[in-house]
């Protein structure tokens, strides 16, 4: 097994989530969040948290990264890595979870991070255990 944290790509997908956290619009909460993806075709897609005064429109950093891979083509994340301001480790919420869901292999790793760059590595089934699947026969195991 590659220590994915340990490579390039893992470097350039942590500085996207980063990037993507100062990018963040959350004068709200004043909770920022990055969050980037690397598809399973090896391309970098990254989202933040966009919030609205109506706050129920608000939408979270993954999902907007979850958005690009797939408008850019992507349909499998490989690595994804979700930053927040916060000293405390980032928990993405159970929505997040469902539609990192939507886009995994048992092979997903989930990096959590918190502001100082310390991180936990998950999968997604540790995430979201016995999750919600219509289409179980057609998703990549
Ligand atoms: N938020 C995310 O972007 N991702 C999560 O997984 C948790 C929460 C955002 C939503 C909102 O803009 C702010 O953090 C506070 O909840």
């Amino acid at each position: 097994m590659v220590n994915t944290h340990l490579t390039t790509n893992f470097l350039k997908l942590k500085e996207e989530a980063y990037l993507m956290m100062s990018n963040a619009y959350a004068p709200y909460s004043k909770f920022f969040v990055g969050a980037a993806l690397l598809s399973d075709n090896k391309k970098i897609f990254g989202g933040c948290n966009v919030e609205n005064a109506a706050y129920p429109e608000g939408a979270c950093a993954e999902s907007g990264a979850i958005s690009a891979m797939i408008a850019g083509g992507a349909r499998i994340i490989k690595t994804m890595c979700i930053i927040s301001q916060s000293e405390k480790i980032v928990s993405p919420c159970g929505g997040c979870r469902q539609k990192i869901r939507e886009f995994s292999t048992k092979d997903t790793q989930v990096y959590l991070f918190n502001v100082k760059g310390e991180f936990k590595l998950y999968s997604v089934e540790e995430l979201l255990p016995f999750s919600f699947s219509e289409f179980d026969g057609l998703v990549k195991k």
